[in-house]
């Protein structure tokens, strides 16, 4: 009875799997974050009065009009899922206002409190997460030897860290219900680093490991993990980029390569990069699979980037210069 009104009992292979390992036993703590009553109560409250039961409640951050997250956000809709669509700003997703698929949340994944309040904001609405999408994203655009380390520091904020901290606001509540998908997306720069880019390759490598060993560590809680890796995706980010590097400082030893310095933070965005609409549909689609991969990577150069991470060091320094650094 409690189980079906928890929605447990819908699917019978989680039964199965809690009779041989039960995620409480070896992971206590949850149960002090997780209230177990509130959530019988949320469950039944919203999950039912909303009609909304067979639908996937799912969490996207960084959804702006133009960008990644907002594609993605409209294809989870358009596979009938309920889409919390989340940014700094509601008026950079407006467009998505008077859809009742979707429910709009301001969200900073710089701050743990502000993460704290969506969360609870969701939970009292849909009583739910079944899909975390941790899409917010910046580049970092400078020589390693001469960026300052405030923009390290707030790249990794954004990238690691506020990934990290969405996936430990979700995962207790996911444990509870023995289920659940955490979504990182992370980026084909990392099989082929180039230069101009070090900071962001650093942050989105540091991602990938983390959706490596998050796989194994929430396997036994019934979570999924899976590391979206996109290729060149048409979005905001090279303007973006170009905007944080116009507050760089001038650089004293790699001014020769100003120009190439700058055209990095386009490079996504040049020579026919994907349309985020296609790359959305492709990503939603295995996301959605009732066994998700472990790792997905779709886009522009993706398989040629897949080829430069088996080639010898040499030949992939050779390759990388003469379009990174001439
Ligand atoms: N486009 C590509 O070719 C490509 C390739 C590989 C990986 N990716 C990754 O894909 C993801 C989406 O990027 P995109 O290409 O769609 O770029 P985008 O259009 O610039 O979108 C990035 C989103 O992240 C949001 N964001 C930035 N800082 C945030 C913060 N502190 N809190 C919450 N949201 C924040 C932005 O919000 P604002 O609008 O308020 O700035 C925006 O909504 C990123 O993780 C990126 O690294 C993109």
């Amino acid at each position: 009875m409690v189980a079906s009104i928890i929605g447990i009992s819908e699917d019978p292979s989680l039964i199965s799997n809690s009779l041989f390992i039960n995620p409480f036993k070896i992971f206590p703590f949850q149960s002090n974050f997780f209230n177990y009553k509130n959530l019988l109560k949320r469950e039944s409250k919203h999950s039912l009065s909303m009609g909304s039961y067979g639908q996937q409640v799912v969490v996207i951050t960084g959804c702006s009009q133009g960008g990644i997250g907002h594609a993605l956000a409209k294809e989870f809709a358009a596979n009938n899922c309920l889409v919390v669509a989340t940014s700094r700003s509601v008026d950079s997703m407006r467009d998505l206002e008077q859809d009742h698929r979707f429910y709009l949340q301001e969200l900073d994944v710089l701050s743990e409190e502000n993460i704290q309040h969506v969360m609870s904001n969701v939970l009292e609405k849909f009583g739910r997460v079944d899909i975390l999408v941790n899409n917010s994203g910046i580049q970092c655009v400078a020589p390693l030897a001469e960026v300052p380390l405030s923009a390290v520091h707030k790249t990794f904020d954004t990238n690691l860290y506020g990934p990290l901290r969405l996936i430990q606001a979700a995962v207790p509540h996911m444990a509870s219900r023995r289920k659940g998908k955490i979504v990182n997306v992370g980026s084909v720069t990392v099989m082929a680093p180039t230069p101009w880019a070090g900071v962001y390759t650093a942050t989105k490598s540091a991602l990938h490991s983390l959706s490596d060993t998050l796989r194994l560590e929430l396997k036994p809680l019934g979570i999924d993990v899976i590391n979206v890796v996109p290729g060149a995706i048409q979005s905001n980010i090279g303007n973006s980029a170009v905007a944080s590097y116009n507050q760089m400082p001038e650089w004293k030893l790699y001014k020769p390569f100003e120009a190439a310095i700058r055209e990095r933070a386009y490079f996504s965005q040049r020579n026919k990069s994907t349309p985020t609409d296609e790359f959305a549909k492709n990503t939603v689609s295995a996301i959605l699979k009732k066994n998700p991969p472990a790792w997905f990577s779709t886009g522009r150069y993706s398989t040629i980037m897949s080829i430069m991470y088996h080639l010898p060091i040499c030949i992939k320094d050779f390759i990388i210069r003469k379009v990174f650094m001439s």
